[in-house]
């Protein structure tokens, strides 16, 4: 996206598969009624898994350059029980994080009021920590290879990348974000076991808080982080992690407020060079698809960092509080919140709050 990026927004919309169109599409109604009908221009595209069951790939072979004009890109989830999910992941979602540079990936963990956490302890405290994860490199660096296939002497080599620049922005931008927040930053490694990668993350980490002496660090390993975000999650502010670790840890954080069903994700390039992209934490859900009874509220989430991104924070508040509102009121909720609401009556909900 261009920084001044001007109406009518171009979105590219990737439903993709599961119940990924089912969320994205609430997440359009709710975007045209905060912001107003016309002021985004949809752009369907129709790739995943049946696209690759009919073409052989998961999107046509210019289809990061069609996403490339876009002002941002709004994705439900890729993923689906007929094909192999290395083959899904590595042939759409992936390959436009890394094409696209959008490093930085942000996923807010909220409390919401009346929600009930699991941890029902945790209603005394509130819980409102980020987690930023790298989003280009690390352990989903695609380097590597199979060597005799098949056979019992078959070599599988997965490449780990950790460069002194990928970990310099995404840590850098954890600590600008943790001077908008409460001043804390957590970094997770394994650098106890990973002597190479890890270590110079720690390394970086150290050096670029000196850079920040206002805002509080600690280093954790990541089987001990697991461990404190069930245990006392309130203490987090901005949690910054490895492309892997931050992928496990978000999950995680997720189950801690309420479950995946309202976790959004923004994967970001900051220049604005090219589209970010906008999408739940959650997968396309093969148990619960096509029932109608996806929880809508992370896509909605998510489309609400889109609307931030955008510059349209006054609508981008409108929605979140149009959630709040719902989540509070508790009477439509869909059944992963305990409820019997389906996805549509979500939507409607949302939207009446708008109004
Ligand atoms: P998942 O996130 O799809 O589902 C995990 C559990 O959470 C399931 O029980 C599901 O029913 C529930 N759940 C998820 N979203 C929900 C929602 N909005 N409302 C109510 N319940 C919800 O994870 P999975 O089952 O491990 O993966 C399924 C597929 O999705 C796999 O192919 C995986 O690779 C893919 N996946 C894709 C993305 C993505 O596109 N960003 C993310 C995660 C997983
Ligand atoms: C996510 C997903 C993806 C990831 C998978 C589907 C490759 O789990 O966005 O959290 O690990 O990045
Ligand atoms: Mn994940």
């Amino acid at each position: 996206m261009s920084p001044g990026a001007s109406e009518p927004f171009d979105i590219a919309v990737i439903g993709g598969d599961g119940i990924g169109p089912e969320v994205v599409a609430s997440a359009v109604e709710v975007v045209d009624a905060a912001l107003g009908a016309g002021r985004c221009r949809w752009r369907h595209l129709s790739w995943g898994a049946d696209h690759w069951l009919a073409h052989g790939a998961m999107m046509p072979a210019d289809g990061l350059a069609e996403l490339a004009g876009a002002d941002a890109i709004l994705l439900g989830a890729v993923g689906d029980p007929r094909v192999p999910d290395h083959v899904t992941l590595h042939g759409l979602l992936l390959p436009i994080r890394r094409r696209f540079d959008q490093f930085l990936c942000v996923r807010p963990v909220v409390l919401h009021p009346g929600v009930r956490s699991p941890l029902w302890k945790l209603e005394q405290v509130s819980v409102d920590l980020v987690v930023y994860r790298e989003n280009t490199e690390g352990e989903y660096a695609d380097v590597g290879g199979r060597l005799y296939q098949g056979t019992e002497a078959e070599v599988a080599i997965q490449g780990n990348v950790f460069t002194r620049r990928g970990c310099r922005r995404i840590i850098d931008a954890a600590f600008r974000a943790a001077r908008t927040r409460r001043k804390k930053v957590s970094s997770i490694t394994k650098s106890n076991a990973q002597a190479y990668g890890m270590v110079l993350w720690d390394e970086v980490f150290r050096e670029t808080a000196r850079d920040y002496p206002d805002v509080a660090t600690e280093s954790l390993l990541v089987d001990a982080a697991a461990m404190d975000l069930v245990r006392r999650p309130e203490a987090f502010d901005v949690i910054v992690a490895s492309n892997l670790f931050g992928d496990i840890l978000s999950d995680l954080a997720a189950a801690v407020v309420g479950g995946l069903g309202l976790a959004p994700s923004a994967n970001i390039d900051p220049t604005r060079r090219g589209p970010s992209m906008f999408e739940p934490v959650h997968g396309s859900a093969p148990d619960i698809a096509e029932q109608g009874v996806a929880n809508p509220i992370a896509a909605v989430l998510a489309a609400a960092m889109m609307l931030d991104h955008l510059d349209r924070g006054a609508a981008a508040r409108a929605v979140r509080s149009a959630v709040d509102r719902v989540l509070s009121q508790g009477t439509v909720r869909t059944p992963d919140l305990g409820g019997t609401a389906r996805t549509t009556d979500v939507t409607r909900a949302l939207i009446a709050e708008l109004a």
